[in-house]
C-alpha cells in the first residue's frame, strides 16, 4: 500500500475533454453527486465537431452544476476545493470546465486542483475500498486512448505503451460505422457479437509480436473494411460474426500486451479503465489471463468507465488529501502527458 487518504473534504470536479459535460461532487469516499450530459449530435457529423462540442458545454455545465450541488445537498460554500480537467482533450472544451472551476475556486476562495484526465481514468478502479493506491500495471483503453502505464504510486507514472495510431475505442466506433450500427460504437458491436460466431472471419492481430508494448488498431479496421465490401450486401448474421470477430481480435490483442506489460514491470495488480472497459469479452479474457498469470485484476464499475466527473473528483481528492494544489493561473494543455 502505497497511499491512504483522510475521509471527509467535499471535492467538487468537472469534466469537459471531450463531448460530455459531467460534474460530480466527493465528500472523503462517498460519491454525493455525479452528472454526466452526452452529447449525441455529434453523430450527424461522424466524429466530434470541437465547436459543437463547447457551445454544448456551456449551455450544460451550470444546470450539471445546479442539479450535482442539489441532488449532494450541498452549497457550493461548503466545497473544499474545486477540479476540473486541465488536459489531454479538446482544447475549446477543456477551457470551459477549467475556467469554471477555477472561477469558483477563486469566487470562495478554496484550492483549485487540475487533473490529468488520464489519471482520472487509471485511477478509477481504485474509487471503492480504502482508495489506497498500489503499485500495478494499467490499460487504459478508450475512445481517445490506448495506453500502457507502470503505476507505482499517485502520481509515479511510466509509460509503457500506447497505441501507434488509433485508439482501440475508435476503431470500434468507427467498425460499427462501416456496419450500419449506431455511435457509440463498442456497446453496439458487443451485443452484436453475442449472436455471432468470432472465429469466422480471421483479422489480424496487430503488434501481437512486436516486441514492444505499443498497440496498433488501424490495419484491423482496415481489414474489416476490406473483408465487407467482398461481402455486401450483408445479412444480419454475416454483422454479428463481423463483430464478434472484430472484437475477438481487438481483445486478444489488449490482454495479451497488457499481460505481458505486467510481466515485464513484475506487477501483481493489473488494473484497466476506460470506456472500451466496459465491455465483457475484454473484461473476462483479462480476467482469466490475470488467473493464469497469478495477477490480480481490479476493474472500475461501468459508470467509471467511460467520461464522468467522478474519476476525476476522486484523483483530485487523493491529490487534495497528499497535499497538492495548483495554480489559477495553470493553463490547460490539450497534449497534456501522463507523467
Ligand atoms: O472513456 P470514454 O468515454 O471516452 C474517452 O476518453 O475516449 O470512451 C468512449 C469509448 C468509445 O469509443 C466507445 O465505443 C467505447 O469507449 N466503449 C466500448 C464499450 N462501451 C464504450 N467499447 C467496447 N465495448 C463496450 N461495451
Ligand atoms: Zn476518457
Amino acid at each position: 500500500m502505497i497511499s491512504a487518504v483522510k475521509f471527509d473534504p467535499v471535492l467538487l470536479a468537472i469534466e469537459t475533454s471531450c463531448d460530455e459535460t459531467a460534474v460530480a461532487i466527493l465528500r472523503g469516499n462517498q460519491l454525493l453527486a455525479s452528472e454526466v450530459a452526452s452529447q449525441t449530435e455529434h453523430e450527424l457529423y461522424g466524429g466530434v465537431v470541437p465547436e459543437v462540442a463547447s457551445r454544448n458545454h456551456l449551455l450544460h455545465a451550470p444546470r450539471l452544476l445546479a442539479s450535482a450541488a442539489d441532488k449532494a445537498g450541498i452549497a457550493l460554500e461548503e466545497v473544499d476545493a474545486f477540479a476540473a480537467t486541465s488536459g489531454p482533450g479538446l482544447a475549446s472544451s477543456l477551457m470551459i470546465g477549467a475556467s469554471m472551476a477555477k472561477g469558483l475556486a477563486l469566487g470562495f476562495a478554496k484550492p483549485y486542483l487540475a487533473i490529468n484526465h488520464l489519471e482520472g481514468h487509471l485511477l478509477s478502479p481504485f474509487f471503492t475500498g480504502n482508495f489506497a493506491i498500489e503499485p500495478n500495471a494499467s490499460l487504459i483503453v478508450s475512445g481517445g486512448h490506448t495506453l500502457l502505464v507502470e503505476v507505482r504510486a499517485l502520481g509515479r507514472y511510466r509509460i509503457l505503451g500506447r497505441t501507434v495510431d488509433d485508439a482501440a475505442g475508435e476503431a470500434f466506433d468507427k467498425v460499427a460505422k462501416m456496419l450500419g450500427l449506431g455511435y457509440p460504437g463498442g456497446p453496439e458491436i458487443e451485443a452484436h457479437a453475442l449472436s455471432g460466431d468470432a472465429a469466422c472471419f480471421d483479422f489480424p492481430r496487430s503488434m501481437l509480436d512486436s516486441g514492444d508494448h505499443n498497440f496498433s488498431f488501424s490495419g484491423l479496421k482496415t481489414a474489416v473494411r476490406y473483408r465487407l465490401a467482398d461481402l455486401i450486401p450483408i445479412t444480419d448474421e454475416v454483422r454479428d460474426d463481423l463483430c464478434a470477430s472484430f472484437q475477438r481480435a481487438a481483445v486478444e490483442v489488449l490482454v495479451a500486451k497488457t499481460l505481458r506489460a505486467a510481466h515485464a514491470c513484475g506487477a501483481k495488480l493489473v488494473t484497466v479503465s476506460g470506456g472500451v472497459s466496459c465491455n465483457r469479452e475484454l473484461r473476462t479474457a483479462l480476467r482469466e489471463g490475470c488467473d493464469r498469470a497469478g495477477a490480480r485484476l481490479l476493474t472500475a464499475v461501468p459508470e467509471l468507465c467511460t467520461d464522468n466527473a467522478a474519476m476525476i473528483a476522486f484523483a483530485a481528492m487523493l491529490r487534495f488529501t497528499a497535499g497538492f494544489a495548483s495554480d489559477v493561473t495553470e493553463e490547460i494543455d490539450p497534449n497534456l502527458v501522463l507523467a
